[in-house]
């Protein structure tokens, strides 16, 4: 049989990776697919020598490598909304099969991507975007499909658990580590992506339409990253017994999709607050199964490229299927769809962990828990300590049950008005993860 040729745009850190891991493991991939797979043909405008480049034609053009008509399969590594979107809308347009890594494009563009790939009944596959060699969208797609996805959390962006993992074990420098996830190809072009959470959004918002089989939502994705994490909350989050891990969270509820992203408080029991380094986990509640944990490389060249690889085999694999009959995009039918609402941060019900600066005076603990107790949260568990030499304001740092988000603004918004408390309160939300 012909080989299946592929061509590759970029050949950075996953591009690299995935040329080396074709032509390494060539005759085992030619034994999975039932065919040779090739590329023929890559676009890229750098070269680095340790890449094997060996019977690839190169050039600097990624449109011309779309639009060759040789090329079976193109494989998307360049990143970024453009010219990624309009690369991947060619390459549908001439019916070729596409395979990416790209979570942004995914998140943004996805529900218009997929359109055109189903009127043209090719395949866009993206394993690689989410939790980098952990086939997370295979599990839920196509592994868990007997069962109603109750929620999911995932560690889902390596730089950030990577940071913050070195944050507290060996009290880094938050910059420090940065440069280091980027030195090591772990960071997004920017880094903001990875810290502010905006790379985790891009991934939720794609678990969160295998997940519940609703469209691709980005927009409604709530965002916050973890550059506003000290090592004071780190630590006294330990001494509660918890650990403080970037999470996204998606649950569906009687009125609506919660679609979440940010700093969480986690039980350390957990397997999943003891994921570090640039490691990722997902964890997944079915009906049916219960919870199951999915758990490894998050970012990096081979284990990216591990996820691209099994993508093309999967595509080469279907070639010959029924478009109609192949597993769809967002594995439900595009038809089948639902409207479910995601619902706004306002209305999610979580716990929370709060910190606040208080002046150390009687009274003050009554104040407080006097504003908690009126929008009906309960205290957990609370820790008071008393203020540094010279200071004249004691933290308090509490753990709550779980309130809707709305009433949680509405005490803080009380208890910082207080004349005793100095500065905001902060907030972290907590999740057990039991349910
Ligand atoms: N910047 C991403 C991360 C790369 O750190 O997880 C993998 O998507």
């Amino acid at each position: 049989m012909k080989p299946i040729k592929v061509g590759l745009l970029g050949l950075g850190t996953v591009g690299g990776g995935t040329a080396n891991v074709l032509a390494r493991n060539a005759d085992e991939i030619a034994r999975r697919a039932g065919r040779e797979i090739r590329i023929t043909h890559a676009a890229a405008r750098e070269v680095n020598p340790a890449v094997n480049t060996s019977g690839i034609e190169l050039c600097d053009d990624a449109f011309a490598v779309v639009n060759n008509p040789e090329v079976d399969i193109i494989v998307e590594l360049i990143g970024g909304y453009d010219p990624a979107r309009q690369l991947v809308l060619q390459a549908i347009e001439n019916g070729k099969h596409v395979v990416t890594a790209n979570k942004a494009l995914i998140a943004m563009h996805g529900n218009e991507i997929f359109e055109a790939a189903q009127k043209k009944g090719v395949m866009v596959a993206f394993e690689a975007g989410v939790a980098g060699g952990i086939p997370i969208i295979k599990a839920l797609r196509e592994g868990l499909a007997a069962n109603q996805i109750e929620w999911l959390a995932g560690i889902i962006n390596g730089t950030g658990n990577f940071i913050l993992t070195e944050m507290r074990d060996k009290g880094r420098d938050f910059a420090d580590v940065l440069a280091e996830a980027q030195a090591l190809g772990y960071a997004e072009a920017d880094p903001t992506f990875d810290v502010e959470g905006i790379d985790a959004a891009h991934k939720l918002t794609i678990l969160a339409s295998i997940a519940f089989g609703v469209p691709l939502q980005f927009e409604k994705t709530y965002t916050e990253g973890i550059s506003k994490i000290t090592r004071e909350d780190v630590n006294y989050a330990e001494q509660l017994g918890y650990r403080i891990k970037h999470l996204g969270v998606t649950r569906k509820t009687d009125k609506g999709i919660e679609l979440r992203v940010h700093p969480t408080l986690i039980p350390e029991r957990r397997l999943i607050a003891n994921v570090d380094g640039v490691m990722n986990a997902v964890l997944v509640q079915g009906d049916a199964v219960g919870p199951t944990l999915y758990y490894g490389a998050g970012a990096g060249s081979e284990p990216t490229a591990s996820a691209v690889v099994a993508d093309v085999i999967d595509v080469a694999r279907t070639m010959t299927v029924d478009p109609e009959n192949r597993v769809p995009h967002l594995a439900f039918q595009p038809n089948a769809l639902s409207d479910t609402p995601v619902l706004p941060m306002e209305q999610i019900v979580t716990a929370y962990y709060l910190r606040m600066q208080a002046a150390d005076r009687p009274g003050v603990l009554a104040e407080v828990t006097q504003i908690l107790g009126e929008q009906g949260i309960s205290i957990e568990a609370m820790i008071q300590k008393e203020p540094k030499e010279g200071e004249s304001v004691a933290s308090i740092i509490m753990l709550t049950q779980r309130i809707v988000e709305s009433q949680m603004n509405e005490a803080i918004r009380g208890i910082e008005s207080l004349d005793v408390i100095a500065g905001d309160v902060t907030r972290i939300r907590l999740e057990h993860l039991d349910r």
